[in-house]
């Protein structure tokens, strides 16, 4: 048997155990300790964001955002629907309501849905959470234009999408708040870990404050209101650094990768790639398709039989148990990209003979 061909498996610069064996040198392997303020200045550095803060999660990064930008008990938050549960369940934390929007032929939120949502929420959102769906971003100018017209925080979940860029800005830079992931199955992985940024000094000053558990600036231990354990090992920033070392060499061979498959698969009538917006370069973290005709579940389980991983594409909020009473704004878009679509494999350390048994393996299956 092949070894296994995961669908995003962690790829490694080479540098992460020196930066590991320095913070162990310096036994700064807790509390905080410089790697993290490297990680984070690599990070702004990167994106052109002014502060950035290193956390344990994006989830927790999604949950400080909200906080910080006032979203509490009984509030209403847009979201795309077509997304990752992380990029959402912070939203639930708050015990405030979401209000799923549906994605257009870009596979991104549609801000023409949005404007529905607006209208018909039962009363005014704070705040709409976009998601760059698998690297790929969402259709800003019209997001950014509609939110500041309406007196709605905007916070992009970049998840997915470090690197990415649109009117060559990178995603994470256009709403009042963004958060970046660095979980095993990212472009970039810490084996866990996430980043908050913003523009906004204050919220990120607040942020910071309430990632470590609220307390107040005394020599003892005083606690005025409630916070997390959110903060990012020293251990885990030292991957980071050297993970952000090779951001644009993973970018390009993911895109690479995209490519390979686009060229071999991209001919056939039953094939449809997850468009790239006009004005937009993607970071093509996953390679994602659907099919006319063929049910991808067949392709998924020929692929396992050849210890190949492949994912059918995100389930959309709106069809979650979870989420059966949320209000949501749907024509059925995500619902058939779903039903219809997969992930590929789209691991940067991935061989162009790898993509190339991956493809004629679909082209055998197609009906
Ligand atoms: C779109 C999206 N949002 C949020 C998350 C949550 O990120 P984390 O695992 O860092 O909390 C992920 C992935 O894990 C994601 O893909």
């Amino acid at each position: 048997m092949n070894m296994r061909l995961f669908l995003s498996p962690p790829h490694m610069s080479g540098k992460e155990q020196q930066y590991i064996a320095e913070v162990f040198q310096s036994n700064y392997i807790a509390p905080l300790g410089a790697f993290v303020n490297r990680f984070e200045e690599s990070i702004k550095t990167y994106t052109g964001t002014s502060n950035a803060l290193a956390l344990s999660s994006a989830t927790a990064g999604l949950h400080l955002a909200l906080r910080v930008l006032g979203v509490g008990a009984g509030d209403y938050v847009l979201a795309s629907s077509f997304t990752f549960i992380g990029s959402v369940n912070a939203i639930v934390y708050q015990n405030a309501h979401p209000i799923f929007v549906d994605s257009d032929e870009s596979w991104n939120i549609s801000p023409e849905l949005l404007k529905v949502a607006i209208q018909k929420a039962p009363k005014k959102p704070k705040a709409l959470i976009i998601t760059h769906l698998y690297g790929q971003v969402c259709k800003l100018d019209e997001i950014v234009a509609l939110c500041k017209e309406e007196g709605i925080w905007l916070i992009e979940d970049a998840a997915e999408s470090l690197g990415a860029s649109y009117r060559d800005r990178q995603s994470g830079t256009f709403g009042d708040m963004a958060v970046y992931s660095f979980n095993g199955n990212k472009i970039l992985t810490t084996s866990g870990g996430g980043m908050l940024v913003s523009e906004n000094e204050a919220w990120m000053a607040k942020a910071r404050f309430l990632s470590t558990q609220a307390k107040e600036d005394t020599l003892h231990y005083e606690h005025k209101e409630i916070g997390y354990n959110y903060r990012l090992s020293n251990v885990l920033a030292a991957i980071g650094v050297a993970q952000m070392e090779v951001l644009d060499e993973r970018v390009k061979r993911r895109r690479e990768i995209f490519a390979l498959y686009k060229k071999i698969l991209g001919e056939n009538e039953e094939i449809a790639f997850m468009p790239e917006l006009e004005n937009s370069r993607g970071n093509r973290w996953l390679t994602t398709l659907t099919f006319a005709k063929t049910n991808p579940k067949k392709i998924i389980h020929a692929l396992e039989e050849s210890n190949i991983e492949s994912r059918p594409l995100w389930k959309p909020m709106h069809l979650q148990p979870l989420f059966a009473e949320a209000l949501c704004v749907q024509d059925g878009t995500s619902q058939g990209l779903f039903e219809q679509g997969i992930c590929l494999p789209s691991g940067s350390s991935m061989s162009g003979e790898d993509v190339v048994r991956v493809c004629e393996m679909i082209q055998k299956e197609l009906v």
